[in-house]
């Protein structure tokens, strides 16, 4: 009898085991406020983007990731793999904490002349270059607790093993010291790191990866230097209508971004294989973006088409540890395609999402033309509602106006978030003031987040994508960005065109429901 009753309860457990993890495999990626077309990883803590590399039809994305909780802590290198910059298949964590530290930020780019000596069997390997970060050396209160690493991979990076010369680039007696993006500079025949020095940027060279000498220093004295610098990044992008090139240094900031908090700053100029230098005065500071929440972004390596494909960590160190999600926290920004451009006031980096992102298209509605004085209610009638929605809008202003346009979201709690233009301002803006969900951080929404406009003419455009408690725009073509979260207690379930102190003309309007990436 006893036996029986056992028995009956211990099938009981393991059927409501399986129960709960089919439940949760269900749920996964459908939670409240979970992105459906950006990539976040399944549970779990999630930073910066790493080891961005394309190799045999498979664009990873390692990023920071601590697998047993939602909040910071011993970085692993989490890994997922696209083949076209949309849809993301999650993979086995990539590299784990060891007695030199734990994974921080860096970058992977494939050894095709296998100079590492690494290969096997005439396969070029994937190389890692990443910081070890000491919490022993932390915690004892050492300077050298950042070292640089590396680790390759024989199998098409499913599997990695460190090299057993770790660190590779030791600390030189600078605190902060990590971030390694390293690639191979042609023209010097040679491989060039760039990394984070404090609030500076450093370049060593090698000929194998593995023995590494100090190039230079570069940005003491240049750019923003309101907080300490992070995960740089340095490529050359083609000049508009030449042959020549120019190179781009992105670094990260820490804080001091223009809405506050995290922030990208980059800077165009030269690189001969040993110096960067700025074409730009020392002082003048170029910002990548102007949302608060696209932070430590890098390329890909490796790209096909010699294109520079970029993706950021859509969050702010500000708040990141508090935002209202479970059981992940954060997602990338969408892949984003990097270019120059000339304008008036010299090179700008432009900035427009990969081409791929149109396969989501699914419904879509064109807004007739027309005159728009107050407000229109889009969802009414297009029947689309602004969870997974792209929206393209190009708006006549009149001359001298005083306008305030933009898209509403709204849904039924009362809660609502603007983005749009501010005419007597001449620059574009995100309002999450209201838009749901702030207790958690005083930081998060306490102001309206502004980006100036940098294009002249009447015509002003937006392109934009919203998913289910984010916001990317790409304004005037690409030439202005903005990346904002919100947590709105319900989904958002209309969206409106408004004029406010004037009217707009709307050239042309367009909108589509996106597909989500997971099942
Ligand atoms: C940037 C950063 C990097 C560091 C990593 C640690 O967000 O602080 O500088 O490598 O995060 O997770």
């Amino acid at each position: 009898m006893y036996k029986n009753v056992r028995l009956v309860v211990t099938l009981f457990c393991l059927l409501l085991g399986v129960v709960i993890q089919l439940q949760a495999q269900q749920n996964a990626y459908h939670e409240k406020q979970r992105l459906q077309f950006h990539f976040s990883p399944p549970a779990h803590w999630m930073n910066d983007p790493n080891g961005m590399v394309y190799y045999e039809g498979e664009y990873h994305l390692f990023y920071q990731y601590y697998p047993n909780d939602i909040i910071w802590g011993p970085m692993h290198w989490g890994h997922a793999v696209s083949k076209d910059l949309v849809y993301w298949k999650n993979l086995p964590i990539a590299l784990y904490p060891d007695s030199l530290g734990l994974i921080f930020s860096g970058s992977a780019v494939v050894d095709w002349k296998n100079t590492s000596g690494f290969g096997k069997n005439g396969q070029a390997p994937m190389l890692a270059m990443f910081t070890h970060h000491s919490m022993e050396k932390e915690k004892k209160g050492s300077i050298d607790v950042e070292n640089q690493s590396l680790a390759y991979s024989n199998d098409r990076g499913r599997t990695w093993t460190k090299y057993t010369g770790n660190p590779v680039i030791p600390n030189p007696g600078i605190r902060d010291f990590r971030d390694t993006k390293v690639f191979w500079h042609e023209k010097s025949k040679q491989w060039v790191v760039v990394l984070a020095a404090q609030t500076q940027v450093q370049f060593y060279a090698s000929p194998n990866l593995k023995d590494w000498k100090l190039l230079s220093s570069f940005g003491a004295d240049q750019g923003s230097h309101s907080g300490v610098w992070e995960c740089p990044d340095m490529f050359p992008l083609q000049v508009p209508g030449s042959k020549e090139e120019k190179w781009v240094l992105l670094v990260s900031l820490n804080a001091g971004s223009p809405n506050g908090g995290s922030g990208t700053q980059y800077f165009v100029g030269n690189f001969d294989g040993k110096q960067f230098s700025n074409d730009n005065p020392a002082d003048k500071v170029l910002w990548l973006e102007y949302g608060r929440d696209n932070y430590a972004g890098v390329t890909w390596s490796n790209a096909p088409d010699g294109r520079r494909i970029f993706l950021g960590w859509m969050s702010n160190w500000e708040y990141a540890t508090k935002v209202p999600t479970t059981p992940w926290r954060s997602a990338n920004t969408l892949a984003r395609e990097l270019s120059l451009q000339t304008t008036p006031l010299g090179l700008r980096v432009n900035t427009q999402p990969v081409a791929n992102m149109k396969k989501l298209r699914e419904r879509s509605y064109s807004i007739p033309t027309q005159t728009i004085s107050s407000s229109l209610d889009l969802s009414k009638t297009s029947g689309l509602v602004p969870t997974q929605l792209e929206v393209e809008l190009e708006v006549k202003l009149p001359v001298d106006s005083k306008v305030n346009w933009g898209l509403e979201l709204r849904n039924g709690q009362g809660e609502k978030y603007r983005i749009g233009f501010d005419a007597v301002k001449n620059q574009f803006f995100s309002d999450r003031q209201q838009a749901g969900n702030a207790d958690f951080s005083a930081e998060f929404a306490k102001k309206i987040h502004v980006a100036p406009r940098e294009s002249q003419g009447r015509l002003v455009k937006m392109h934009l994508f919203f998913d289910v408690s984010s916001v990317e725009l790409f304004a005037d073509e690409g030439k202005v960005v903005l990346t904002d979260l919100f947590f709105p207690a319900q989904p958002f379930s209309s969206i409106a065109l408004y004029a406010e102190g004037g009217s707009i003309e709307l050239v042309k309007g367009q909108m589509w429901a996106l597909k989500g990436i997971w099942k």
